[in-house]
């Protein structure tokens, strides 16, 4: 199975957790698109969605899924969303995609916090993708600074601006031995929005598509 097989695999797994008439935390990428795909032909009818970007709204009300906003619904039951890279204890990195603070807000809101992703995902230990941080845009150079004397190499993500009109560094070369620690000193920096660590609040239930079908962690 090559890469997009496996996504596939996973995004309709995912189905198993969504409960007929409820409201969804929806997450953002390339496998969650997946499964919204399989959401809309799976004949499952959910009452509507929280969406974390503008491209997944989009997607969602293609697929006739009423979005709502998370000010409206209080804590959802369930939230569904993929992954940069995970390790054995369930955390995460996220933000390839940019959509990392909406994705935080959801997860922080949602009891059960599915991610759905495959074993190229998979790392021993969080790092080898680069870490994206989330910055108001006047502090990028203070906040790039300040990840410098933390030990990492960050890069801005030039021409990108994230759906709550703000910039992202990617920070290469990150020790993350303790995630939930440096998910702390990084979120606490002036001009910092979020970091992409998902350590303090991670997954609840992994399910990963592998060559023989979906493991769950
Ligand atoms: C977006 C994310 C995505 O979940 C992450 O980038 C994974 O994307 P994909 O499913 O396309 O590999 O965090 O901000």
């Amino acid at each position: 199975m090559n890469q997009d097989e496996l996504k596939r695999l996973v995004g309709t797994a995912a189905l198993d957790y969504v409960q007929p008439d409820s409201i969804i935390g929806v997450g953002t990428g390339s496998t969650v698109n997946c499964f919204i795909e399989a959401l809309a032909h799976s004949g499952i009818r959910v009452e509507a969605a929280v969406s974390s970007s503008e491209a997944t709204t989009r997607l969602l009300e293609d697929a006739g899924i009423l979005v709502v906003d998370l000010n409206q619904t209080g804590g959802l039951d369930v939230y569904i969303d993929g992954a940069d890279e995970f390790d054995p204890h369930r955390r995460l990195i996220k933000g390839g995609g940019g959509a990392l603070t909406r994705e935080k807000i959801i997860a922080a809101a949602s009891r059960q916090f599915i991610c759905i992703a495959d074993t190229t995902k998979q790392v021993k230990v969080l790092g080898a993708f680069p870490l994206p941080v989330e910055v108001i845009p006047l502090a990028r150079s203070l906040v790039a600074r300040r990840m410098v004397a933390l030990g990492g190499q960050p890069e801005w993500r030039e021409g990108f601006t994230t759906d709550n009109g703000n910039w992202i560094l990617d920070v290469h070369n990150m020790d993350l031995v303790d995630p939930v620690r440096t998910e702390e000193t990084i979120n606490n920096l002036a001009g910092v929005v979020t970091c992409g660590l998902f350590a303090l609040r991670p997954a609840d239930l992994l399910l990963i598509a592998t060559e023989n079908g979906i493991k769950q962690l």
